[in-house]
């Protein structure tokens, strides 16, 4: 089901002490997310991923909403070892509402 983008927008906040979206957005702990639904993995300029990302990158990982909304449940079934230290966010609900938000930056 699709989420709700302003519902999402609440459960970002989870993600904000490490990711920025929006006009201006920077890297921080982790990349900027603008324009990340339905794009290649590991593409941020700037950024450094851990080498198991590059590696996935490589070998074609996309963030389409299927993937992302794995490794926003469960960061280290999609990405092990993984640099992102967040446990993932529980309920399905949350997923598909931060994937909705996520949507509304190009
Ligand atoms: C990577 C989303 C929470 C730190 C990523 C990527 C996405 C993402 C989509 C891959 C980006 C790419 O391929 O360019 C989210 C969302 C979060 C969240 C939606 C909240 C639900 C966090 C938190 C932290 C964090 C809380 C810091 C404690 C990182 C780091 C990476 C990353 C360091 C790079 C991972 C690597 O290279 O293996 N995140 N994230 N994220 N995130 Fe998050």
């Amino acid at each position: 089901a699709d989420g709700d983008a302003v519902a999402g927008k609440k459960a970002f906040k989870k993600c904000a002490a490490c990711h920025a979206v929006g006009d201006g957005a920077k890297n921080k702990v982790g990349p900027a997310l603008n324009g990340i639904v339905g794009a290649p993995a590991a593409q941020v300029e700037g950024f450094k991923y851990s080498a198991n990302m590059v590696e996935l990158a490589e070998g074609g990982l996309v963030w389409d909403e299927e993937t992302l909304a794995a490794y926003l449940h469960k960061p280290k079934d999609v990405v092990p070892k993984t640099k992102m230290s967040f446990a993932g966010l529980r309920k399905d609900e949350d997923v598909a509402n931060v994937i909705a938000y996520l949507k509304t930056f190009e």
